[in-house]
C-alpha cells in the first residue's frame, strides 16, 4: 500500500562549488565538481521515504546511464519505481548547479525526458494499482503542466490531499497561465518560496512580516492552505485563516539545494501519517534545516532517527 504518490521530475545534478558564481561574460574557477541524484520530484520522494512513508514515484528518464542510475538509487531508497518509465526518447533530465561558499545556489534545469511525462502515464500508474491506499499527492512544476493537472484532478477524485510545490516559478507575463490557475484550484495546499509566491500572486514577499498578503492571495486562487518558505527566515503558514510563523533553526549552511524538497517530502510523510498541520510543518522545518547542512540533493535528505532521536 502506498502513502504518498509523487508525480514529477528526476534529474542528474552536475554540481560545481565556487567561491562566487560568475557574472555574465565571466569565467571563474570551480573548487569541486560532483554529480548527485536530483530532480524536485525524486528528491521529495526520497525525503518522504526516508521519513517512513511508502512512496510511489511517477516520472520519466531517458534510456541512458544517468536514467538507470537515478532509478536504481530511488529503488534503493525503497521508493516504488514501477511508475518511472524510460521512454527511449530524449536524454535523462540534468540540472547544472553552481553552489557558492555560503551554500546559496543557481540552477539551470534541462528537462529532457521529464518533458515527455504525459497524463496517460499518470492514468497508467493508477490502473497499475500504484495509488492504492495513498493519502497524499505531491506535485511540482518540472514536468508538463497538463500532466500535473491530470494528476491533481485524479487525486481529488480519490479524496487525497494534493500538495503543490510550485517550483520552478511559473512565468507570469500577462497573469497566471490557465493551466497553473486550474492546478491551484485542484490543490489543497501550495508551498512556494518567496520568488514563487510573488510569481503566483504578483505580491513581493521580502520577509515574514510581508508574507500575510501573499498567503491570502494564494488561498484566494484555490488552496485552503498556503505555506510560504522564507529561507533563513523560516516559514509563514496560513491554514484556512489560522496563521503562524515557524522560525528557521540555526544551522551551519553547506548547501541549500533541495531544502524545499526536504520540506515538501517531510510534510507529505507526516500529513499522510495523520499529523495535523502545526506538527507536520514543524517537523518539515526541522527536515529542511538538517538538509542544508549537507551537500547534494538526495544525499542530504534526513532520516527518521535524525529528526526523532
Ligand atoms: O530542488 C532542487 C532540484 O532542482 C535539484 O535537485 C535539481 O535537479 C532541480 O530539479
Amino acid at each position: 500500500m502506498t502513502d504518498v504518490v509523487v508525480v514529477g521530475s528526476l534529474n542528474m545534478d552536475l554540481v560545481a562549488r565556487v567561491a562566487r558564481a560568475p557574472v555574465a561574460g565571466e569565467t571563474v574557477s570551480g573548487e569541486s565538481f560532483e554529480t548527485f541524484p536530483g530532480g524536485k520530484g525524486a528528491n521529495q520522494a526520497v525525503a518522504a521515504a526516508r521519513l517512513g512513508a511508502q512512496v510511489a514515484m511517477v516520472g520519466r528518464v531517458g534510456r541512458d546511464p544517468f536514467g538507470r542510475t537515478l532509478v536504481a538509487l530511488l529503488a534503493a531508497e525503497g521508493v516504488d519505481v514501477r511508475g518511472v518509465s524510460d521512454d527511449g526518447e530524449g536524454p535523462t533530465g540534468v540540472a547544472l548547479i553552481v553552489v557558492e561558499r555560503d551554500g546559496g545556489n543557481r540552477i539551470v534545469v534541462v528537462p529532457g525526458a521529464n518533458g515527455g511525462l504525459r497524463p496517460g502515464d499518470v492514468e497508467a500508474s493508477v490502473r497499475a494499482g500504484l495509488w492504492e491506499g495513498a493519502r497524499v499527492l505531491l506535485l511540482q512544476l518540472e514536468v508538463p503542466g497538463e500532466t500535473v493537472v491530470r494528476a491533481a484532478e485524479i487525486a481529488r477524485g480519490r479524496g487525497m490531499l494534493v500538495l503543490l510545490d510550485p517550483a520552478p516559478a511559473p512565468p507570469r507575463a500577462g497573469g497566471l497561465a490557465p493551466e497553473v490557475a486550474r492546478l491551484l484550484k485542484a490543490a489543497d495546499a501550495v508551498l512556494p518560496n518567496q520568488l514563487e509566491a510573488e510569481a503566483l500572486t504578483g505580491i513581493a514577499v521580502p520577509g515574514p512580516g510581508a508574507a500575510g498578503p501573499a498567503a491570502r492571495a494564494l488561498r484566494s486562487l484555490g488552496p485552503r492552505t498556503a505555506v510560504v518558505k522564507l529561507g533563513g527566515d523560516g516559514v509563514f503558514v496560513d491554514v484556512e485563516g489560522e496563521i503562524w510563523h515557524e522560525p528557521a533553526l540555526a544551522v551551519d549552511v553547506v548547501d541549500t539545494t533541495a531544502a524545499g524538497d526536504a520540506f515538501a517530502g517531510a510534510l507529505a510523510a507526516r500529513l499522510a501519517a495523520g499529523d495535523g498541520w502545526r506538527r507536520a510543518v514543524a517537523y518539515a522545518n526541522r527536515a529542511a534545516a538538517l538538509s542544508v547542512t549537507r551537500p547534494g540533493a538526495q544525499p542530504s535528505m534526513p532520516r527518521r532517527h535524525e529528526l526523532e532521536g
